[in-house]
């Protein structure tokens, strides 16, 4: 359902409550929203501000239906060949059985997702450099956070990317091109706008020295 106010909601109160949303309706996003998400993501940090990114909106019904298909390979390669042990297991550190069915289900019903964002970044396909992310990976988050202020759910995906000169062809992008991510957008269908969980932060932060 399309939100109250996007500026209602703080700052804070939308990082603690943007969890990844799976279950997403089929209901259209209008345009302008689509355009206020990108609006805000292109705000984010990167490098000198080169700005050396694409913002590649998909809705094409028949550009979603190939990339899903890609998509559910790399989802069956690194999780569903393994849904039996996963949903068995109950180590704390692995994912939860409710994780499993959502991602399961997002994998089944991707092109479903109304609207389909793929942060590209320019010039970067044959890149070494390992922080090479933080060029855009910040303004993802943007996205996401403005989603979020919307009413939108997101979900940072990568499981195509086996398929990434596929989709690079596919997209018309650069040769030097390279995606960063899949974002499916949409209204949740299902689910909560809920803390998401994680390790106590005792556990992970240190001052002045890793112990
Ligand atoms: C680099 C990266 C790749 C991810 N790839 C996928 C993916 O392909 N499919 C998916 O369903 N979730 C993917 N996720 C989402 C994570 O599973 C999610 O952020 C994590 O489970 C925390 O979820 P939560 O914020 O709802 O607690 C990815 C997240 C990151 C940061």
């Amino acid at each position: 359902m399309p939100s109250e106010d996007p500026h209602s909601l703080s700052l804070l109160e939308g990082l603690h409550s943007t969890p990844a949303r799976r279950y997403l309706s089929a209901e259209p996003i209008p345009d302008d929203v689509v355009r206020a998400l990108l609006d805000a993501a292109v705000r984010g940090p990167s490098g000198g501000n080169t700005q050396r990114w694409a913002w590649i909106v998909v809705r094409d019904a028949e550009v979603k239906r190939q990339i899903a298909d890609w998509y559910r390979e790399g989802w069956e390669r690194s999780y569903g060949s393994r849904r039996e042990q996963i949903l068995a297991s109950d180590d704390p550190q692995g994912m939860s059985a409710a994780t499993f069915r959502a991602a399961e289900h997002l994998a089944n019903h991707l092109e479903e997702a109304p609207v389909w964002i793929f942060p590209v970044l320019l010039g970067a396909a044959r890149s070494a450099n390992p922080r090479l992310g933080s060029s855009i990976y910040g303004a993802v988050q943007h996205l996401m956070l403005a989603a979020r202020a919307y009413g939108i759910g997101a979900t940072l995906t990568t499981l195509y990317a086996a398929h990434e000169d596929d989709v690079r062809r596919l997209l018309h992008l650069p040769d030097d091109a390279l995606t960063m991510a899949l974002i499916p957008l949409g209204y949740p269908a299902r689910g909560r706008w809920s803390q998401p969980r994680r390790r106590p932060l005792d556990e992970v932060v240190f001052f002045e020295r890793y112990e």
